[in-house]
């Protein structure tokens, strides 16, 4: 069965690792060929292909990034979108597709399925908000980048008696945020699934710097929100206005109103880090190589079983496929029972 990979969504450590395993895994045995559609959907719905030979896949495990190139290219804002993949895969002889990617890009894939499509789902994101699975590849990388810089502010924090604030990817859910935070030591971690108001910010410092120390480290998800009745406003901070493809906005910021708030209503001199891309670029930990590893033979596996329509998917120290409907079903958010044992080192 000739098969067509491609990446769709934000890059995220260890998608070449995925592509390595899924290549090799497919020519091992069955000496299938693979097919490379470049730049997510984009690429299947304009016929962009590379072969995915052993030669090609060479040398590429610890390398970031993807060498299929990604893209937000929603189908459905497209005319004919989902005709032209599906003429497209005739075309070019693609028996089965295997899309890798978060919601937007498992949700096309979704779609193909229902129209009798073979596909197979590989989750993938930085923010771990998929549902099904309990990891995907590139959150651990992130939270690992965040840890080091969290780490890393201590020092000017404590050597200036400043407050730093850290601002981290998480759009949904706070995943990276409580992780890096606990595993960092901070003292206040800030996450979408509780909207906070600043007052309360302030409170937990204060006691901090009264009692303990004289400096404090908060780390705070890009997609935080403040509470609606708190007199900053309650919706999301954006970069701009602007919206990708499947309507999503571009966040950032949250981080310099906090701190300026901070620093305002406590006189403590507060600064901020934004961590952005460099929690998605440079090379995948250990775990994540493993993980996407796994992913992709497993992944091959379903195609060689003949299981469509579904998405490859880490349960305990599992690896399994479960219908992709269940990983689209919700976002998988941070649990109240995790957050209070990150609220235990508050202050
Ligand atoms: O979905 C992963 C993610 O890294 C989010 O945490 C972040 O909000 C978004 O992608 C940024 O996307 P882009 O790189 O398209 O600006």
């Amino acid at each position: 069965m000739r098969r067509g990979l491609l990446t769709g969504g934000g890059d995220c450590p260890g998608l070449n690792a995925l592509i390595r395993a899924l290549v090799r895994r497919a020519i091992k045995d069955d000496r299938c060929e693979v097919i490379g559609i470049l730049e997510g959907w984009l690429g299947m719905i304009e016929g962009k292909y590379i072969a995915l030979d052993r030669l090609k896949i060479a040398g590429i495990l610890h390398r970031g990034g993807t060498i299929l190139k990604t893209s937000r290219t929603n189908p459905l804002k497209i005319e004919n979108g989902i005709e032209k993949i599906i003429e497209n895969m005739r075309k070019a002889r693609i028996d089965v597709l295997v899309a890798v990617g978060g919601e937007d890009t498992l949700g096309i894939a979704k779609i193909l399925a229902d129209r009798g499509i073979k596909v197979v789902g590989v989750p993938k994101t930085i923010d771990n908000d998929l549902s099904g699975t309990d990891y995907t590849f590139g959150f651990d990388t992130a939270v690992n980048i965040a840890m080091e810089a969290i780490d890393r502010v201590h020092t000017t924090a404590e050597s200036h008696n400043r407050v730093l604030v850290v601002e981290v990817m998480g759009r949904h859910s706070g995943w990276i945020a409580i992780e890096s935070g606990i595993a960092g030591g901070a003292d206040v971690i800030l996450i979408p699934e509780k909207p906070f108001d600043v007052e309360s910010v302030c409170r937990i410092i204060r006691r901090r710097h009264e009692t303990v120390n004289d400096f404090s480290i908060v780390v705070v998800a890009e997609g935080a929100k403040f509470m609606v009745d708190s007199d900053v406003d309650g919706s999301f901070i954006l970069q701009d206005l602007e919206k990708d493809d499947f309507g999503h906005v571009r966040l950032g910021g949250i981080g310099n109103i906090l701190a300026r708030e901070i620093e305002k209503r406590m006189g403590i001199e507060s600064r901020v880090v934004i961590l952005g891309h460099i929690q998605r670029g440079g090379t995948p930990t250990a775990f994540d190589r493993v993980l996407a590893t796994r992913f992709g033979v497993e992944a091959a596996e379903l195609i060689n079983r003949g299981e469509f329509g579904k998405m490859v998917a880490l349960q305990g120290n599992k690896i399994v496929g479960i219908p992709l409907e269940e990983a689209l079903a919700q976002t998988k958010t941070v649990s109240e029972d995790f957050y209070k044992v990150a609220e235990v080192f508050f202050g």
